[in-house]
C-alpha cells in the first residue's frame, strides 16, 4: 500500500513548470538562456486595474467574499458577455474562480462520473487530460494535424462521439497552437453538437482578445444559440490583461451547473481573492483601448518568429490567428545529429538538446500531446525573440 492516492498516479506534473525551472536552474549556474516557455504576457497590470486593487484594500475589501464571486464583478462580466460575445447571462449564471483554471477543474469536479469521456483536440493545454483524469473522467483525444491547422473536422469530432461523451472541450485560439476557428469552421463543429443532444460544450475562450490580423473570434453559444442550456463559457483576465498573478477567472452557463460548481469551490478555497476580485472589475469595466495596441505587438512578434523559423533547416512554422504561441513541427530534424553528437529521436530529444546547446528554452510538442513539434510563446521582447530564433536557425543549421 503506498500513502500517495493511486489517483494521483494517474496524472504527471505539467511539463510547461518543468522547463521553466530547468532554464531558472540553467540561468542560475551563469548560463545565457531565453526563455521561450513561459504563458504569460510580459507587459505590466495597467495601472488602472493595479490602482483599483490598492482603492480595494484601502476600502478595507480584505475580507471573505461569497463563494463563487463578488455581486459587482458577476455583473460585470454579464456586461461583457453580452458586449463582447452576444450572450445574455444573469447573475445566478456566472461564476468566478482563482484562475480560469479553477473553474474548468470545478467544472470536471461537479460532473465527470467514472466512464464518462471528455473530447480533446490535441495539442491541447498540458492542464486539460490530467483534470479530466483528476475528476475521475477519460479524455479522449482527437487529433488536428498541421495540414489542418491544428483544428480539427466534423468528422473527427462525430467519430469520437459515444454513449459515455460528457463534454467536448473547445479552445480557440489555442494553447499550445494559437490556431483560432472561424465562425464557419465552428459551425461544422456546433453542427454535429446539434445531433448529440447528451454532448455539453466547455468553452475555453482565454485567449478571445489575443486575435490577430482580421480573425474575428466567436464563441459556440453565440455560433449555436441552441446549445446555450448545455454550454459553459469560460473565460479570465489572466491573459488579455497580464494579470497572471492575481488568479481571477471565471464562467458562465446553466445555473444548475454553476451551483453544483459552487458547491465544489465552497469545500476547497472558499472564494476567490477579494482584492483581486476588486481588481478584476476594473479590469472588465474600465477602459479597453490598450488591448489593440498590444496586438499590435504581439502580431508584429508572431511574425517575426513564424519567418525566422521557417528559415531553420527541418522546421515548418505555420502563421496561426492568435494567442501568443506558435507550434512549429521538427518533422525534417529527426534522425538527425547535433554538433555536440546528440541524436535526435523526438521533440523531447530536440528540446533538451536546444537548451544545452543554445541556451533557448522552449517545451517539447509531446507534452501537448501532438509530435515531432515544440511551442515557442513569443511574449518576450523583440530583441530576444530575433537572438533566439537566430540560435535555433543555427542549431538546426549545424545537424547532419
Ligand atoms: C488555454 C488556457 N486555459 C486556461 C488557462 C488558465 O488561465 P488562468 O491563469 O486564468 O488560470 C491557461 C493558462 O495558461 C491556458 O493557456
Amino acid at each position: 500500500m503506498t500513502f500517495l492516492s493511486a489517483t494521483l498516479n494517474r496524472v504527471k506534473p505539467s511539463p510547461t513548470i518543468a522547463v521553466t525551472t530547468k532554464a531558472q536552474e540553467l540561468k542560475a549556474a551563469g548560463r545565457d538562456v531565453i526563455g521561450l516557455g513561459a504563458g504569460e504576457p510580459d507587459f505590466d497590470t495597467p495601472q488602472n486595474i493595479k490602482d483599483a486593487a490598492v482603492a480595494a484594500i484601502a476600502a478595507g475589501k480584505t475580507k471573505y467574499t461569497a463563494v463563487d464571486g463578488i455581486p459587482e464583478l458577476k455583473e460585470a462580466i454579464c456586461a461583457k458577455f453580452a458586449r463582447d460575445n452576444d450572450l445574455t447571462y444573469a447573475p445566478p449564471q456566472v461564476t468566478v474562480g482563482t484562475g480560469g483554471k479553477q473553474v474548468l477543474y470545478n467544472a470536471f469536479m461537479a460532473t465527470l462520473n467514472p466512464g464518462d469521456e471528455v473530447i480533446i483536440p490535441a495539442p491541447y493545454w498540458v492542464s486539460y487530460p490530467d483534470m479530466v483524469l483528476l475528476a475521475g473522467g477519460t479524455p479522449v483525444t482527437v487529433e488536428a494535424s498541421l495540414e489542418a491547422n491544428f483544428k480539427i473536422t466534423a468528422d473527427q469530432l462525430e467519430a469520437a462521439i459515444t454513449s459515455n461523451t460528457k463534454w467536448f472541450l473547445f479552445n480557440s485560439p489555442s494553447n499550445p497552437t494559437g490556431a483560432g476557428y472561424s465562425r464557419d469552421e465552428l459551425k461544422a463543429l456546433t453542427d454535429v453538437l446539434m445531433r448529440h443532444p447528451h454532448v455539453w460544450v466547455m468553452t475555453d475562450d482565454m485567449y478571445e482578445h489575443l486575435a490577430y490580423d482580421d480573425f474575428k473570434f466567436c464563441t459556440p453559444a453565440q455560433v449555436e444559440p441552441r446549445l446555450y442550456d448545455r454550454t459553459l463559457t469560460v473565460n479570465g483576465v489572466s491573459k488579455a490583461y497580464a494579470m497572471t498573478g492575481w488568479r481571477i477567472g471565471y464562467a458562465a452557463g446553466p445555473e444548475v451547473l454553476i451551483k453544483a460548481m459552487r458547491k465544489v469551490q465552497s469545500q476547497s478555497t472558499s472564494n476567490p481573492c477579494s482584492i483581486s476580485q476588486n481588481a478584476a472589475l476594473e479590469a472588465l469595466n474600465g477602459p479597453q483601448d490598450f488591448l489593440a495596441p498590444n496586438n499590435v505587438i504581439f502580431a508584429r512578434r508572431r511574425d517575426l518568429v513564424v519567418s525566422m523559423l521557417n528559415q531553420a533547416p527541418g522546421i515548418v512554422c505555420p502563421n496561426p490567428e492568435g494567442a501568443f504561441y506558435v507550434y512549429p513541427s521538427i518533422a525534417g530534424c529527426i534522425g538527425k545529429t547535433t554538433t555536440q553528437g546528440k541524436r535526435i529521436d523526438n521533440d523531447e530529444t530536440f528540446a533538451t538538446a536546444l537548451l544545452e546547446d543554445t541556451g533557448v528554452a522552449v517545451v517539447f510538442g509531446a507534452a501537448f500531446g501532438l509530435s515531432p513539434n515544440f511551442r515557442v510563446s513569443y511574449a518576450t521582447s523583440d530583441a530576444a525573440l530575433k537572438e533566439a530564433c537566430q540560435r535555433i536557425i543555427d542549431f538546426c543549421k549545424g545537424l547532419s
